[in-house]
């Protein structure tokens, strides 16, 4: 049970007074029955509520794919940069989501975004190694060798040796080469620091799968939707 209050500011209706008013003012239907108390308690899941005549979809967690553009960084806050929450509408910045790790201002494609802390603590932690897949272009020629070295870990700039990667080439050529990134690691600039470590940059990086998730290519950059129930299966079962 819940106070009404809560649920509908939770959910973005606005703050508990504008919430408060706006049940006073015979807005808010519980069960088919006009209600003006705001601080009544019911039970989300089985009540039926309805605001201005609209039934409200009550849930606890949103789960939300994002095709990152670049120049936003993937933060909830900042004082100067735009952030994957700002482009975000108000009925679900109202969740207080955050970013499921990170990726680099300059890299684009699929960010997760929720409110599901287990979740978040699940796909990052280095114990479950979650895939993450990276379409990259590069400014030379990759090859075997580049292959190889990816296979057996490649140490960084730091001393880091980081844990086998798998890396495929779509096409290679001298002035320039279209590759797949596979690692389980989420280093800082991790991707593009392997590349460097063999003497090569990475010019353009989008990522396009993590774990089973896989980045629905009709979102144009900058936009988002809710996941499906079978992408949310994919997501908890990403081994
Ligand atoms: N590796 C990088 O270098 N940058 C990213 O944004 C993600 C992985």
């Amino acid at each position: 049970m819940e106070r009404l209050d809560k649920i509908l500011a939770n959910l973005g209706y606005g703050t508990r007074k504008e919430v408060k008013s706006l049940v006073k003012s015979g807005a808010v239907e519980v069960d088919n029955v006009i209600v003006k108390d705001s601080g009544m308690n019911i039970d989300p899941y089985s009540s039926i509520i309805k605001v201005d005549g609209e039934e409200v979809k009550y849930r606890k967690y949103i789960y939300l794919m994002m095709n990152k553009p670049a120049g936003v960084i993937s933060a909830t806050y900042d004082n100067h940069c735009e952030t994957v929450i700002d482009l975000l509408l108000p009925e679900h910045q109202a969740f207080n989501p955050f970013p499921v790790g990170r990726l680099d201002k300059d890299t684009v494609g699929l960010i997760l975004i929720t409110n599901d802390g287990e979740l978040n603590h699940k796909l990052i932690s280095p114990k479950w190694n979650v895939d993450k897949i990276y379409y990259a272009e590069i400014d030379k020629k990759v090859n075997e060798d580049d292959i190889k070295a990816f296979e057996n870990g490649i140490t960084l700039d730091d001393g880091y040796k980081c844990m086998p990667g798998k890396l495929e080439i779509k096409n290679a050529n001298d002035d320039g080469s279209e590759v797949y990134v596979t690692i389980q690691e989420g280093k800082f600039h991790q991707v593009k620091r392997m590349f460097e470590a063999l003497n090569k940059k990475v010019v353009y990086l989008k990522r396009i799968k993590f774990g089973k998730l896989e980045l629905d290519e009709s979102l144009e950059e900058g936009t988002y939707r809710e996941i499906t129930k079978e992408e949310f299966e994919m997501l908890n079962n990403f081994k």
